[in-house]
C-alpha cells in the first residue's frame, strides 16, 4: 500500500512510524510512506502557509492554496483522500478495515487552528480519532496508519493475528498470560493450561463477553443488536 501525508511537520509522522512492526513493514515494502510539505508550494519570500482567521479569533489558519498544490502533487486516480479533523467520522476498527482495502491513501494534516474550510471538499473522508483536540492531524495520522498497516496481509506474520483480536468480532479480547505459570502468587487460569483447544476457546469467548459487558457496555449492546434472530432466541432461553 502507498500512503502519502500532506503535512508541515513530516517528522511527527515519520519518526513514530519508523520502529517496530510498521518500521519493518516499510523496510519490507508492504507500506510505502511519503510526505509532501505545503511549505514547498509557497511562492513568497517567507514561505507563508498560514494567516489570521477572517472574522477574528485566536490562532492561525492554514491557507488553502499550498495544501491544494501539495495534494495535487501526490493525488492519483485511485487515491483516497482523508482529512484529519476532530469534526470527522470517528475512527474505529471497521474504518481501519475499510481503509486497508485501498491502494493509495493520502492524509491531509491540519495544524494550528485548522485548514481553510474550502479545502474540505477535496477530501473523500473527514476522520477523527476521538473527541479531543490534538495540536494537529499528524498524531491522528500516525494512529490511523498504524492501525491500517497491521491489517495489510503479510505484515503480521501469524495470519490469524487480526482475526480474534479486540474489536474485530465486536468484543474486547480475552486477557493474555505468559510464563511463569505463577507470578507473585497469581496463577494463570486453569483453562489456558489444559491444552484442550475447545475448552480454551470457550473460556476466551466467556471472558470476552464478560469483559466487554463490564468495560464497554456500549459495544456489548451493539453486538447483541447485531445477533441473528435465531442466536438471540437461544440466548434468551
Ligand atoms: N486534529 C486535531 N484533533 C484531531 C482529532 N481528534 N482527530 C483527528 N484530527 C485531529
Amino acid at each position: 500500500m502507498r500512503v502519502d501525508a500532506v503535512t508541515l511537520f513530516p517528522g511527527m509522522i515519520d519518526a513514530p512510524l519508523s520502529d517496530s512492526i510498521v518500521g519493518r513493514a516499510r523496510a519490507e515494502g508492504y507500506l510505502e510512506l511519503g510526505f509532501v510539505n505545503p511549505r514547498d508550494f509557497t511562492e513568497d519570500r517567507h514561505r507563508t502557509v498560514d494567516d489570521k482567521p477572517y472574522g477574528g479569533g485566536t490562532g492561525m489558519v492554514m491557507m488553502a492554496e499550498p495544501v491544494y498544490r501539495a495534494l495535487k502533487k501526490v493525488r492519483k486516480k485511485n487515491s483516497f483522500v482523508i482529512l484529519l479533523t476532530p469534526k470527522g467520522r470517528k475512527f474505529d476498527q471497521a474504518a481501519a478495515l475499510e481503509l486497508a482495502g485501498k491502494k493509495h491513501l493520502i492524509f491531509i494534516c491540519g495544524h494550528y487552528e485548522g485548514i481553510d474550510e474550502r479545502v474540505t471538499p477535496l477530501a473523500d473522508l473527514e476522520l477523527s480519532i476521538g473527541d479531543y483536540v490534538l495540536t494537529g492531524g499528524e498524531p491522528a495520522a500516525v494512529a490511523v496508519i498504524d492501525a491500517v498497516t497491521r491489517l495489510i496481509p503479510g505484515v503480521l506474520k501469524k495470519s490469524d493475528a487480526t482475526v480474534n483480536e479486540t474489536f474485530t468480532g465486536g468484543l474486547l479480547e480475552a486477557p493474555h498470560y505468559t510464563r511463569p505459570g505463577v507470578w507473585r502468587g497469581k496463577k494463570v487460569p486453569e483453562a489456558l493450561l489444559s491444552g484442550n483447544h475447545k475448552l480454551i476457546a470457550e473460556w476466551r469467548a466467556a471472558q470476552a463477553g464478560e469483559l466487554t459487558g463490564r468495560a464497554r457496555p456500549d459495544l456489548a449492546k451493539e453486538k447483541a443488536a447485531k445477533k441473528p434472530a435465531r442466536a438471540a432466541k437461544r440466548t434468551a432461553q
